[in-house]
């Protein structure tokens, strides 16, 4: 098997003494190549520390992390990797595509497409924009165009869709799953939102407190309709072993493209629906359970 990134006994201290604080404790973690992996944890659990220390941004105080299995910082593993940590800052005065043209001369990327990268990323309106005037939501579009432009083999994404507007969050969850499903790129990811890392990752880290605390593979862990309607009895009925009760609720576990039928059916029934919504299966309680405290 080859690795996207291996972290052994990693461990990161920031400032000593009292006031100290331990980011990662002895961490360990292997991310094999190809899919989508999510590092899901609570706000200074230290995913952000675990991309800047595999980047070589910054210096472990302990262990090793390594990148396509060669070290930390290593530009030949760091050719072959784009990375978008936090929202990403630009120089002001360069236009988006002014941006991609200078990172993609800087990283000697044959002939980019970056008019296509632009749109791809949903900013072609902007291109020929300062990027000082950006919002949140744009400079992270053209922050990811700027970690795709280079076709690396590994993308490293901290919270890419923080900031973005709905249909942003959508369209790059698209392209997340098209980099992985379609041109072969190993994405790794950290995300708080729980709904779009069940539908976008393949397997998952939790962290807490600088600790690996579980992987769970999302394959197993299917999502399901919720369905808030009255009588409940009469949603479980139709549902038979499908159907299971969670609250005044009905969970189902049905596949997308039969809810339609379902909810003609429960209508057609009297049966009053007040509310069906997909909820990601286990993993909010999953999350809950791994990082508590
Ligand atoms: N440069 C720094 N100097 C001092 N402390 C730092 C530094 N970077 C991170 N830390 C601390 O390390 C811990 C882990 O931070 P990190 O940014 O890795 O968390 P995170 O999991 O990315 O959190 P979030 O979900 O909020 O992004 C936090 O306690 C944070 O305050
Ligand atoms: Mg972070």
């Amino acid at each position: 098997m080859s690795f996207a990134l291996q972290a052994i006994g990693l461990s990161k201290t920031f400032g000593s003494g009292a006031g100290g604080v331990k980011a990662l404790d002895d961490f360990s973690l292997d991310i094999p190549r190809g899919g989508v992996f999510g590092v899901l944890g609570p706000n200074g659990a230290g995913k952000s520390t675990l991309f800047r220390l595999a980047l070589g941004l910054i210096k472990p105080t302990g262990g090793e992390v390594r990148l396509l299995e060669q070290p930390a910082g290593d530009p030949r593993a760091l050719r072959r990797i784009g990375s978008m940590i936090e929202t990403p800052r630009f120089h002001p005065y360069l236009t988006a595509r002014e941006t991609l043209v200078m990172l993609s001369t800087q990283s000697g990327a044959a002939s980019p497409d970056i008019a296509g990268w632009l749109a791809r990323v949903g900013i072609a309106d902007a291109a020929d924009r300062k990027t000082k005037g950006f919002s949140v939501g744009m400079k992270q579009r053209l922050g990811l165009a700027a970690a795709l432009i280079t076709r690396p083999e590994v993308v490293i994404l901290d919270e890419p869709t923080s900031g973005m507007d709905p249909s942003g969050i959508l369209e790059i969850r698209a392209l997340i799953r098209e980099l992985a499903d379609r041109d072969g790129v190993t994405v790794i990811l950290a995300s708080h939102q729980l709904d779009e890392v069940q539908r976008v990752c393949n397997r998952v880290a939790f962290l807490a407190k600088g600790k690996l605390t579980a992987v769970e593979d999302l394959s197993q862990t299917e999502e399901k309709l919720r369905i808030l309607a009255t009588p409940q009895a009469a949603v479980l009925d139709i549902l038979g072993k499908r159907g299971t009760a969670d609250g005044e609720a009905v969970l189902a576990a049905i596949a997308r493209p039969e809810a339609p039928d379902l909810i003609r059916a429960l209508a057609t029934r009297g049966v009053d629906v007040v509310e069906a919504r997909w909820v990601g299966g286990d993993l909010e309680r999953a999350y809950l359970f791994h990082t508590r405290s």
